[in-house]
């Protein structure tokens, strides 16, 4: 795993403003878009992105026949993946470190038990309070990942891990490090980090799934007929290698890593 610059106090911008020095800041910026119309595409990006994240979930929970009937998101942000999640657990909560992302969320998810923002380090629930915890996309982003990992096992007995493994030969590339420090990536993870992040927090390893992503994913910000033909030639290579040779890829380009673990 490589340790992206920020974490040594450099600057990342996100809405162009501010740095990952003062996290609370840099994504409540995050989630306050002045421009309706560039509020509106990201939701729909988030929204897209939920989609897969939400499939990863499931098709987790179908593997290992787990059925949770309470569920907490940890770093739920606007609520995309809790709203894609809907009809899984009876009960949901989560749980936001920027609180305009929260009110996002709360908005979206009427029907969630609790949307509340909190410190980014101590979930307000009881030991074993759900079924289920899922860490999708944070931990990248935060500083020291692994009390926020111990904290999850410790409000839930099994915990799903979902990030982009970015320790590969194309996301080393500077322009693409250059974006994901803008978006306050801290870490560059690969399987083994991840891995060693579970089991560090005591848990085991149950399932683990990764993706190349849908054409959609790699087309949403691809303007015109070229872009779009670009986007296309690299979803159908990276879908033909992921089908081939899923481990090598990891190598190559990023693919979106998912493991369920619970307590021993
Ligand atoms: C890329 S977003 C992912 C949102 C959502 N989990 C999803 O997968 O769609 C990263 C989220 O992590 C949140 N975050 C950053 N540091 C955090 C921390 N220490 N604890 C909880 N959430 C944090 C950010 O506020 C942001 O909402």
């Amino acid at each position: 795993m490589e340790r992206g610059q920020l974490g040594e106090g450099g600057r990342g911008l996100l809405g162009g403003l501010l740095t990952v020095d003062d996290p609370r800041a840099f994504y409540e910026a995050g989630y306050t878009q002045p421009d309706a119309a560039e509020a509106l595409r990201l939701g729909r990006w988030r929204e897209l992105g939920a989609r897969s994240k939400a499939a990863h979930v499931r098709e987790l929970c179908e593997r290992t026949k787990l059925r949770p009937r309470t569920l907490v998101e940890i770093g739920c942000g606007d609520g995309a993946l809790l709203a894609a999640l809907r009809g899984l657990p009876p009960v949901f909560d989560g749980f936001e470190l920027s609180a305009p992302a929260a009110e996002l969320a709360r908005r979206a998810l009427p029907d969630a038990r609790r949307i509340e923002p909190f410190d980014g380090a101590e979930v307000p629930a009881e030991d074993g309070a759900y079924d289920l915890a899922i860490l999708s996309h944070v931990l990248e982003h935060v500083p020291v990942p692994l009390p926020l990992v111990v904290e999850a096992a410790r409000v839930a007995h099994e915990v799903i891990v979902e990030v982009p493994l970015e320790d590969n030969r194309s996301a080393r590339r500077p322009d693409k490090r250059e974006e994901a420090a803008r978006i306050g990536h801290l870490h560059f993870f690969d399987r083994a980090a991840v891995r060693g992040l579970v089991s560090a927090a005591g848990l085991e390893r149950e399932e683990e799934i990764t993706d190349p992503l849908p054409y959609a994913h790699h087309a949403f910000f691809a303007e015109g007929f070229g872009a779009r033909g670009a986007a296309f030639a690299k979803w159908a290579a990276r879908a033909g290698a992921h089908r081939v040779a899923p481990r090598s890829c990891e190598a190559w380009f990023t693919v979106h890593y998912a493991v369920l673990a619970r307590r021993p």
